[in-house]
C-alpha cells in the first residue's frame, strides 16, 4: 500500500516545527506503524536527509514510550492498543496520515516526535510508591487479599505511563495517570500507611508540573490504551477531599 505521511518535523523546544510531507511507498499492510517509520527512516538516510525521531522500546504495548498522534487520536485508531501495536492494515491504500507528538506544556517536544514525559516520573517520585517492606516474593496465600480489591488494583495498575491521557485531554489533564497510580495503591493493603499523604503529594506535584485540571470530558479513558477507567479518577478525588479536610 502507498500512503502520503505529514510529519511533525522539530529540531527542539525552542525552535517551532512544521509538518513535512513524505511518501510512504509499497507497505506493507501487516508491518505495525512503526516498522513503516523505520522503512521511510531507512530511506531518508539513504538520501542523507535526517531520520524522524520518534520514541520506543519494547513494541510490544508494555513500556508506554512510543506514544504519537495519528490523524489527531493518540495512539492512532486502534483503541486499546499502543502505537506500537497500530498496523497499516488499520487505513487505506492512498491514505493521508497526520503524525504529531503529544501536545501539553507539562510535555516539551525534544525533537520531531519524541516529548519528554520525565514530569510524570516526578509525580511518582512524590508518592507512588509504599514504604512496607516488602521482602522477597512472599507466598500468594499469605496475605489474603479480596478478589474485588486485588483486580481493582491490578485493573489501575496496568497502566503504562504513556500519557495519552493527557495528550487526548483538552485540558492537557494528568488525572487519570495520577489516579491510576492512587488506586492501585489505596485497594491493597501495602498502600494503607502512606494513603492520604500519598494522594496530597501527588496531586501537588501534578500540579506544580503544570498539567491542566480534569473537567469530566472522559477523551483521557477513551484514549487510554489500558482502558483505565474513569472510576479511578473518583476514587482519587474521594481520598485527596479526606485528605485536605484532615480526616485521614
Ligand atoms: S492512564 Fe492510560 S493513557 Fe494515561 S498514562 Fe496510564 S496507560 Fe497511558
Ligand atoms: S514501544 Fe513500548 S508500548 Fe509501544
Amino acid at each position: 500500500m502507498n500512503l502520503t505521511l505529514h510529519v511533525w518535523r522539530q529540531k527542539g523546544s525552542r525552535t517551532p516545527g512544521r509538518f513535512v510531507i513524505y511518501p510512504a511507498v509499497g507497505i506493507d499492510p501487516d508491518m505495525s506503524f512503526l516498522e513503516m517509520l523505520d522503512v521511510v527512516n531507512e530511506g531518508l538516510t539513504k538520501e542523507g536527509e535526517e531520520p524522524i525521531a520518534f520514541d520506543h522500546d519494547c513494541r510490544e504495548g508494555i513500556c508506554g514510550m512510543c506514544g504519537v498522534v495519528i490523524n489527531g487520536r493518540p495512539h492512532g485508531p486502534a483503541g486499546g492498543a499502543t502505537t506500537c501495536q497500530v498496523h497499516l492494515r488499520q487505513f487505506r491504500d492512498g491514505d493521508e496520515l497526520w503524525i504529531e507528538p503529544w501536545r501539553a506544556r507539562a510535555f516539551p517536544v525534544v525533537k520531531d516526535l519524541v516529548v519528554d514525559r520525565s514530569a510524570f516520573d516526578r509525580i511518582i517520585q512524590a508518592g507512588g510508591f509504599v514504604t512496607a517492606r516488602t521482602g522477597s516474593a512472599p507466598d500468594g496465600n499469605a496475605l489474603p487479599i479480596p478478589k474485588r480489591d486485588a483486580d481493582r488494583a491490578m485493573d489501575a495498575a496496568a497502566c503504562i505511563g504513556c500519557g495519552a491521557c493527557v495528550a487526548a485531554c483538552p485540558n492537557a489533564a494528568a488525572v487519570l495517570f495520577v489516579a491510576a497510580k492512587v488506586t492501585h495503591l489505596a485497594s491493597l493493603p501495602q498502600g494503607q500507611p502512606e494513603r492520604y499523604d500519598r494522594v496530597r503529594r501527588m496531586v501537588e506535584a501534578m500540579e506544580a508540573e503544570g498539567f491542566g485540571a480534569c473537567t469530566n470530558h472522559g477523551e483521557c479513558m477513551a484514549a487510554c490504551p489500558k482502558e483505565i477507567s474513569i472510576d479511578c479518577i473518583a476514587q482519587l478525588n474521594r481520598d485527596f477531599i479526606k485528605a485536605a479536610a484532615g480526616r485521614a
